[in-house]
């Protein structure tokens, strides 16, 4: 290895990109998506999509990391040509895209998990109205128990917590944080879990999320379970090449890339186990119908579960609470070092920048990109109301981009693997650190769906979303 860096060994790599995968998306977006799709049908057709496509783009990407040694451009580039280099620059405009309005969020669960932890958010009655007013107006200095907070000081923290980790290096800042981060997300998710299931009425909420209901299988269906799952494993960016590019060629990619779908996979499986006991639960102590909750969107972790918090008790409420967006926080920060150090590395292997001072000019730029997605919560009509994007407001459009990115970058490096690298160069790849690959069938299916499934299904799939959303023909599917 090179002084680029590399992981420890294979747990080091397995928690890194597990980290990467596990985030806002299997702990918030999971939840409400398997609820509005008919709870476990959603689950089958998630599952199904992570095995047929998600798991060998998977593999396909963590490939190309270790075999070219490099950054997303780097890796393409050395592998495929020049030209090809601007297919790792897309994954790295669509990470710079995705975190800065991921950590806008991030922000909003930070100073929630402060505002619950300190109690000051439990004594609120209308929650609806609190989170309202909390992501409308970014500058508004509230008080946090007389620490003066305000969205925008949020934001700047995240940012610079994923700073100081990412200038830290692979093994002492990415490696060691998710080290200590992803056991304590996973005992603090079964803690809550355990405790939600012994409320009253939990057990409907089980029900609702785990018997599935046929009549709900739509097109509709497996089009969001598909996007889902492949935001979910943070695929068709560049973060798996780049993470790659720090694996020895000791480990075995096709095992770990199977443990990490699986620990993603948990994730949002469990999400879903916590927060539908505590929405039944909810329901009954309100007397009212559970679908009378509204669960989709950000009210669910924002204004739904602080509601729930808030009928569990001062001190219960506070502890579950704070335990809860302690948790989210964690998936979320594991989840922006990965995008951060995707430009970085770019920058540190392509130009040969200092990375510390690469990181911080990085972290800053794109906090300020963040900006517009802040001020689209309310506080800026125009940007709340987007004309060209049928009166949605920014973070909404520049979070659908992200999608779009991600399906075009997945289909477009499954023909870059097949038409340029070569299918026979990646199981070269693959048999280093997996003695019988070369016999397995394993390989046969990652050829099948490498050479035609992704890239047909990927493709459609773009230009589905592209229609859906600028073109609004949703009668389409
Ligand atoms: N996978 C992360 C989540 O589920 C989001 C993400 C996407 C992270 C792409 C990195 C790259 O929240």
């Amino acid at each position: 290895m090179t002084n680029r860096g590399n992981f420890s060994g294979r747990i080091g790599f397995i928690l890194a990109a597990a980290g990467s995968a596990v985030g806002l998306g299997n702990i918030w977006r999971f939840p409400y998506l398997a609820g509005e799709n008919g709870g476990a049908i959603f689950l089958l057709v998630y599952l199904g999509c992570i095995l047929l496509l998600c798991y060998p783009v998977m593999v396909g990407e963590i490939s190309i990391g270790r075999a070219a040694n490099s950054d997303a451009y780097g890796s393409y580039s050395k592998l495929g040509g020049k030209k090809w280099g601007y297919l790792g620059l897309f994954g790295i405009i669509a990470g710079i895209m995705i975190l800065s309005f991921y950590n806008v969020v991030a922000g909003w669960a930070f100073g929630y998990f402060l505002h619950i932890s300190f109690g000051d958010l439990l004594n609120e009655q209308d929650f609806g109205g609190f989170f309202g007013s909390f992501v409308n107006d970014i500058l508004n200095v509230s008080s946090v128990h007389g620490l003066a907070s305000s969205n925008l000081i949020f934001s700047l923290v995240f940012m610079m917590l994923t700073a100081v980790i990412v200038t830290r290096g692979i093994q002492k800042g990415i490696e060691a944080s998710n080290r200590i981060m992803m056991p304590t997300l996973y005992i603090i998710l079964i803690g809550i879990i355990l405790y939600s299931l012994s409320l009253p009425n939990a057990f409907s909420g089980v029900r609702f999320y785990l018997i599935p209901d046929f009549s709900e299988l739509k097109i509709q269906t497996v089009v969001d379970g598909l996007k889902q799952a492949f935001f979910s494993l943070s695929l068709g960016m560049g973060g798996l090449i780049t993470y790659g590019s720090y694996l020895s060629k000791k480990e075995n990619i096709t095992s770990s890339a199977m443990v990490i779908s699986a620990a993603d996979t948990s994730v949002a499986f469990f999400a879903g186990l916590m927060v539908f006991p505590l929405v039944h639960f909810l329901a009954f102590k309100l007397h009212i119908d559970p679908t009378e909750i509204g669960t989709s969107g950000p009210p669910l972790i924002f204004v739904v579960l602080p509601q729930i918090f808030h009928e569990m008790g001062p001190v219960l409420g506070r502890i579950i609470g704070g335990s809860f967006f302690l948790l989210v926080c964690f998936a979320a920060l594991t989840s922006t070092i990965s995008l951060l150090e995707v430009p970085v590395a770019y920058l540190v292997d392509q130009k040969k920048y200092n990375r510390k001072h690469v990181v911080w000019v990085m972290a800053l730029i794109i906090f300020i990109c963040g900006i517009p997605s802040m001020m689209s919560q309310g506080m800026v009509a125009a940007l709340n109301n987007l004309t060209f994007y049928k009166g949605q407001d920014f973070l909404t459009f520049i979070s659908d981009m992200s999608d779009i990115c991600l399906t075009i970058g997945g289909c477009l490096m499954s023909i870059f693997i097949s038409r340029r690298w070569g299918i026979k160069n990646m199981d070269t790849e693959l048999a280093q650190g997996n003695d019988r690959y070369m016999t397995s069938g394993v390989r046969k299916y990652l050829h099948v769906t490498i050479n035609w499934i992704a890239p047909i299904l990927l493709g459609s799939l773009s230009i589905v979303i592209i229609l859906e959303k600028f073109f609004g023909i949703e009668n389409l599917i």
